[in-house]
């Protein structure tokens, strides 16, 4: 190109640059992300949805008792523009879209010994929020190489199994991790819809209110929701860890001996409280914690046999030494 006209394509960009800039337009303003629908009322695939928000991504999440067929890796994304209206106002708006992608899973393939990725596209659902459509909130499957798709009819399954048990709206914000701790901060969840204590939530607890309370909230959460696993035993290892960080061994303490209480024939809570009344000074207590240790380790099925190797190791030490003393 000649030097004028680079100086003439400069100048033109530099205008559009500060047309842009003085208008304050936002690029996306020009492609709102919105439902688009054809004459007949076909929703049309949003080509950019992989540029929107990611909220999660499942692994062979399974709403009945009945199993079979392969786990399937089920991808969760919204649009941008619901998304910031949600987190500013706590309310989805008009118009919102959600999409739930699914693909199948492979374990092979590559330098890949274990666990699953995700490999080909088996289709996707949408959700749409719409005052202007017939149900306000609409539900559409699209297939491999589909562009459009007719909303399921009123009274279908979709619609039910989400109005029933979503926990904000129709939206299952229970398995979006961040926008679930919005959700909960804000008191936005359903009043039906139970959301077990986790790490972040309990962790809150502690902070907030102390262990006793904490204590409390702990066990009505194991009487509100006994199958949760949520609240697991490495839960409470890191939390135990963290509150040890924030110079509070004492609370860290009454974490593991709550561990123990609740998982009373595994070894590893034992042996993170003989450790720490050990070093709270408390030898008897250690001993005492330790011998009830090396007693589980045989039976606890949950550990190999090189973690009762070590664990034997560390329980045989300890005991040996506080004994001299
Ligand atoms: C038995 C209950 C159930 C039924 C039936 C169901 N879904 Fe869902 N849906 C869920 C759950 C649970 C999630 C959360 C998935 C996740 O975390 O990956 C979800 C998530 C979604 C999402 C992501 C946005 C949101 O609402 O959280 C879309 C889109 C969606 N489903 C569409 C559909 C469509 C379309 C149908 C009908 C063809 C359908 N669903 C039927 C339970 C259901």
């Amino acid at each position: 190109m000649k030097k004028a006209a680079v100086l003439v394509v400069t100048i033109a960009a530099a205008a559009v640059f500060a047309t842009l800039l003085t208008h304050q337009v936002p690029v996306s303003a020009a492609t709102p992300n919105q439902p688009v629908y054809k004459a007949d009322g076909k929703l049309t695939l949003p080509a950019n949805y992989r540029e929107w928000v990611f909220l999660t991504s499942g692994l062979g999440m399974n709403y009945s008792t009945g199993t079979g067929g392969p786990q399937l890796f089920t991808n969760v994304y919204v649009s941008p523009e619901a998304y910031r209206e949600f987190k500013s106002s706590g309310k989805w708006p008009d118009k919102s879209m959600y999409v739930v992608e699914i693909y199948s899973p492979a374990t092979h393939g590559s330098i890949n010994k274990g666990g699953h990725y995700q490999n080909a596209y088996m289709g996707l659902d949408i959700e749409v929020k719409d005052s202007s459509r017939p149900q306000e909130w609409s539900y559409y499957n699209f297939n491999p190489g589909e562009s459009m798709a007719a909303a399921f009819p009123a009274g279908n399954g979709c619609l039910k199994c989400h109005s029933e048990n979503a926990a904000v709206d129709h939206t299952f914000v229970q398995f979006y991790p961040t926008l679930l701790d919005f959700a909960v901060g804000k008191n936005l969840i359903k009043p039906g819809v139970s959301i077990p204590l986790n790490l972040t939530r309990f962790q809150k607890i502690v902070l907030d209110s102390g262990w006793e309370k904490a204590e409390q909230a702990f066990y009505e959460d194991r009487k509100k929701n006994p199958e949760s696993d949520l609240l697991d035993l490495h839960s409470l290892q890191m939390l135990a860890g963290y509150l040890e960080n924030q110079n509070r061994a004492g609370d860290a303490l009454k974490v593991m001996a709550l561990a123990t209480r609740q998982w009373p024939t595994l070894a590893l809570p034992y042996e993170e409280l003989a450790q720490r009344y050990r070093n709270a000074s408390q030898p008897e207590l250690s001993l005492e914690t330790s011998r009830k240790e090396l007693a589980l380790l045989d039976s606890d099925s949950t550990l190999s046999d090189a973690q009762k190797k070590r664990l034997r190791e560390m329980a045989e030490k300890r005991v040996a030494e506080l004994s001299k003393k």
